[in-house]
């Protein structure tokens, strides 16, 4: 059986950005692959986080996990801090890299702009640290959403060099990013990525937003200048973004909402698609609810830490020896 591995920042409640973009393709994944879901913690402390927050929110995630599906008999999740073997491989992964690869990291051009001298080197950390992830459990396929197609790249480029200098030691990992909504857009700029840290509430939904919130939060989002429900990227990149969303919720073709939204304008489109996100984020919130405080949400991550550090330690542990840093 194949290896799936992904991993998810608790660094604020998710939205639906991450829900259409990653956790909703995680759950068939489960039925035909040894799949790790990780609750990326030490991701998360690349910039500053208040420590009642990150507590609650690892928690939240751990719960939303489940509660889109993830089967905890089928899938291991765990929490990164919680597998000490992510910083081992994560340090030599960061020796692996050049400096200047590092630099060139969009994610890192972005995080690090208007902080001058303060730049957190975790910013710059960060990409071998994923590899660190990823190379651990013998990844054969990692499931992200579109903003992480360069990571993915480096990760592959980073596993290559170390099999170059100390044998056959990692499986090269191949990106899987779903045909649509891998990049799902802000609702206020369609030519922005949607994002938990936006500071802008309005541009993202978040996937335990109270259905009123979605419906305002709908009713406000940035549409193009003709009144038309029609998709094109290019030019309506706000309509197309909603329509997107839409169609991924529903399950109807986009050429079928064009159909049915044909000379209807804004107006009702926007009242329908609050409707359908707001039912396909219902199930997943009561499940939620459900979950947050139960203790078998504690019992499922002890058992998922465990089966991660087996796993993780063996092939640190052979890492380790090629690299002769290991007593025989
Ligand atoms: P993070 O926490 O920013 O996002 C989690 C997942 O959601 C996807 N995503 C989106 N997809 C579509 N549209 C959007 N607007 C959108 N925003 C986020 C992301 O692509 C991701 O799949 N570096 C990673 C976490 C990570 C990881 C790993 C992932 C750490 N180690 C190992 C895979 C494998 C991150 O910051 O994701």
């Amino acid at each position: 059986m194949k290896t799936i591995f992904s991993g998810i920042q608790p660094s604020g409640i998710l939205t639906l950005g991450n829900y259409l973009g990653a956790m909703k393709h995680f759950v068939p994944l489960q039925d035909e692959f040894n799949c790790y879901f990780c609750i990326v913690d030490q991701h998360a402390i690349t910039v500053p986080q208040d420590p009642a927050a990150l507590r609650e929110n690892i928690r939240r995630l751990a719960a939303l996990y489940l509660a889109v599906g993830l089967d905890p008999e089928k899938v291991t999740l765990f929490i990164q801090s919680e597998v000490p073997a992510h910083a081992k491989l994560g340090w030599i992964m960061l020796c692996t890299s050049y400096v200047g690869e590092l630099e060139r990291m969009t994610q890192y051009k972005d995080k690090s702009q208007g902080r001058g001298e303060s730049i957190p080197a975790g910013l710059l950390a960060y990409p071998p640290l994923m590899a660190a992830d990823i190379l651990l459990y013998g990844t054969h396929y990692v499931p992200v959403g579109e903003d992480q197609k360069q990571h993915l790249e480096l990760t592959r480029d980073l596993a290559i060099r170390f099999n170059k200098r100390y044998g056959e030691i990692f499986t090269i990992p191949e990106i899987r990013v779903a045909e649509v909504g891998a990049r799902i857009m802000s609702l206020q700029d369609g030519t922005k990525k949607m994002s938990k840290s936006d500071p802008n509430q309005g541009a993202y939904i978040s996937m335990l937003d109270e259905p009123d919130t979605i419906a305002k939060k709908i009713k406000r989002a940035q549409t193009d200048s003709d009144n038309a429900v029609r998709y094109d990227k290019q030019n309506k990149p706000a309509i197309s973004n909603l329509l997107t969303i839409y169609s991924l919720c529903s399950g109807k073709s986009l050429e079928e909402l064009e159909e049915m939204y044909a000379g209807k304008g804004y107006g009702v489109f926007k009242t329908d698609l609050a409707e359908v996100v707001i039912e396909t984020l219902r199930p997943i919130q009561d499940r939620y609810h459900q979950l947050i405080d139960s203790p078998e949400l504690d019992a499922i991550l002890t058992a998922g830490a465990e089966k991660a550090n087996r796993v993780a330690n063996q092939m640190l542990h052979k890492v380790e020896k090629a690299m002769g840093m290991a007593r025989l």
